[in-house]
């Protein structure tokens, strides 16, 4: 369903409050078990995709926002932009050029003076993708800011619709993050209620208790910048001779996964999730020019993973993103054996890498 955002009429001299304040919200990373990977148009998905929210590693972000003071002659977009505490012109002109992009939709945008503080709970350069939470809590923000402005989006539901739809554009898979615990993207026949859109929740009663406290814990192998932005590998997929049967694979393993998540199927999630990660990095390695994103340690970990399920019979899977990092998922009832296996065996023996414990979280929070 195409939703029409465009709404020229939320000028300030409109606004019912206060044209001046401090909006702030907090928003977690999503790790995709069925990737998105390959798009079109503005942002839409070639493939539907499911995600776990995050709840340690989050971006928070506070919109300061006061009627313009330089009526003529400036740019379209007032803003200042800090990322941690200093000023930076690189990510500021990525946000800006985004806000540029929404002054259809937030027209008022154009009428304020805006400043933008963000930080991230994950070091800085880990590897972790950002522009899931970044672009989700920014997202977050400006729909807050409508809000307190003309009273719209006038209930929670159409809330967070409108700021999954605003994080998409920010980044695809932004728009994920929104909600909490499993969150699908993209239209797929199993789903009627799915869009390419924006994300829409997993009902509670499609998903088994045991995927409710599920665990990923990040293992750092690489803290270079990415070897190909996430836009770059995208759009790969238009020439690569694969991503038709990638498109109808996605299908399946989407459809394949909600039974799983449904019955509890842990087995057959982390066979999913594995095979999506593997493809994912195939993708990439029959492109054209292609990339090895993986680096030894990414494959050195994946067999200790092989290895400590063959001989404990535990489940314990991994998934990675467009980069060499390994996530290792498991439920709840294990983590007590996986955290001894990573002290006592992992994490001696790759001598280098940082771990970060995550698990399934709620979604966003507002700062108050
Ligand atoms: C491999 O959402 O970062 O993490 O839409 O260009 O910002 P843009 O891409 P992005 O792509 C994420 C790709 C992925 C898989 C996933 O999260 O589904």
């Amino acid at each position: 369903m195409e939703l029409d955002y465009q709404n020229p009429g939320l000028r300030l001299d409109q606004a019912k409050s206060n044209l001046e304040g401090r909006i702030g919200w907090e928003s977690p990373s999503n790790i995709a078990i069925i990737k998105y990977w390959g798009k079109y148009g503005d942002q839409l998905p070639r493939n539907p995709s499911l995600s776990f929210t995050l709840s340690n590693s989050v971006t928070r972000t506070w919109l300061d926002y006061a009627p313009r003071t330089e009526k003529e002659g400036g740019e379209k977009i007032s803003l200042k932009f800090y990322f941690e505490n200093e000023l930076n012109a690189a990510f500021g002109k990525r946000v800006e050029k985004f806000l540029l992009r929404l002054l259809g939709v937030f027209p008022f945008l154009g009428e304020l003076d805006l400043e933008i503080h963000t930080e991230n709970t994950f070091p800085h350069s880990s590897g972790i993708a950002s522009s899931a939470s970044g672009m989700s809590a920014l997202a977050m923000c400006l729909c807050s800011l409508e809000q307190k402005l003309f009273g719209t989006p006038a209930n929670e539901e159409d809330f967070l619709k409108k700021a999954s739809y605003i994080a998409r554009l920010g980044s695809g898979s932004a728009c994920r993050s929104v909600y909490p615990e499993l969150v699908a993207w993209g239209t797929h026949s199993d789903m009627p209620e799915a869009s390419d859109f924006f994300a829409v929740r997993l009902p509670k009663e499609q998903i088994h208790p045991v995927f409710s406290t599920f665990h990923d814990d990040i293992l750092i192998v690489s803290k270079g910048v990415k070897k190909v932005s996430s836009s770059v590998g995208h759009g790969l997929m238009d020439g690569n001779i694969y991503a038709e049967n990638r498109y109808f694979q996605a299908r399946q393993g989407f459809s394949e996964l909600l039974t799983c998540l449904k019955n509890g199927d842990i087995h057959g999630f982390g066979k999913i999730a594995e095979s999506e990660a593997l493809t994912l990095h195939a993708l990439m390695m029959t492109s054209s020019p292609p990339f090895v994103l993986m680096e030894p340690e990414s494959l050195a970990i994946i067999q200790h993973i092989q290895n400590f399920r063959a001989a404990t019979g535990l489940p314990l899977y991994f998934t990675l993103d467009a980069g060499p990092n390994i996530h290792l998922l498991y439920p709840e009832e294990v983590s007590t054996a996986v955290g001894i296996w990573l002290n006592d065996t992992l994490l001696p023996t790759m001598g280098c890498i940082q771990i970060i414990r995550d698990k399934t979280g709620q979604g966003p929070r507002q700062l108050s």
